[in-house]
């Protein structure tokens, strides 16, 4: 757990803002684990929580200014009107979104879109996976 947090804290504090991340997992695989570490290392000290049952939840960034928004769309089958919201922000400069089971809102996500794939291979490890065109230039360039 610890070591997911750092990594995410690693990239957490390389985000320039505008980046759409989308992580996927099974349930308790580390997803929320994950932003919490992105909010660290975007310096935010607000407290993150899995937002499952208020599928959004923001997080600020004292550091850079910039506004995590974090979503949950677990068991969620009709999108509606958060789908819109999730797509304003997607095309603020100022925001960073993380989704947690995102498939059902897949056609409002960009293309450009850093993918995480968290698999158990244990009780206590994770195997992370990223996809994103050049991540590694991308973040740490
Ligand atoms: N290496 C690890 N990375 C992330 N979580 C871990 C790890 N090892 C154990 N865990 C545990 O797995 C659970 C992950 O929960 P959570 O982040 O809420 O998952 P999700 O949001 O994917 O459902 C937590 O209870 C955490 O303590
Ligand atoms: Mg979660």
């Amino acid at each position: 757990m610890a070591e997911t947090e750092s990594l995410a804290s690693q990239i957490g504090s390389r985000l320039r803002g505008g980046e759409v991340i989308a992580l996927s997992s099974d349930l308790g695989g580390g997803k929320t684990a994950f932003v919490r570490g992105l909010a660290q290392g975007m310096g935010s000290r607000d407290h993150v929580a899995s937002p499952t049952f208020t599928i959004s939840r923001q997080y600020h960034s004292n550091s850079k200014g910039l506004t995590l928004y974090h979503f949950d769309f677990y068991r969620l089958n009709q999108p509606g009107i958060i789908a819109n919201e999730l797509a304003e922000f997607i095309d603020d400069p100022q925001a960073v979104v993380a989704i947690e089971w995102g498939d059902i809102v897949a056609d409002v996500l960009p293309e450009q879109k850093i993918m995480v794939v968290i698999t158990r291979t244990g009780d206590e490890s994770r195997d992370l996976s990223f996809r994103y065109p050049d991540v590694l230039n991308y973040l740490f360039a």
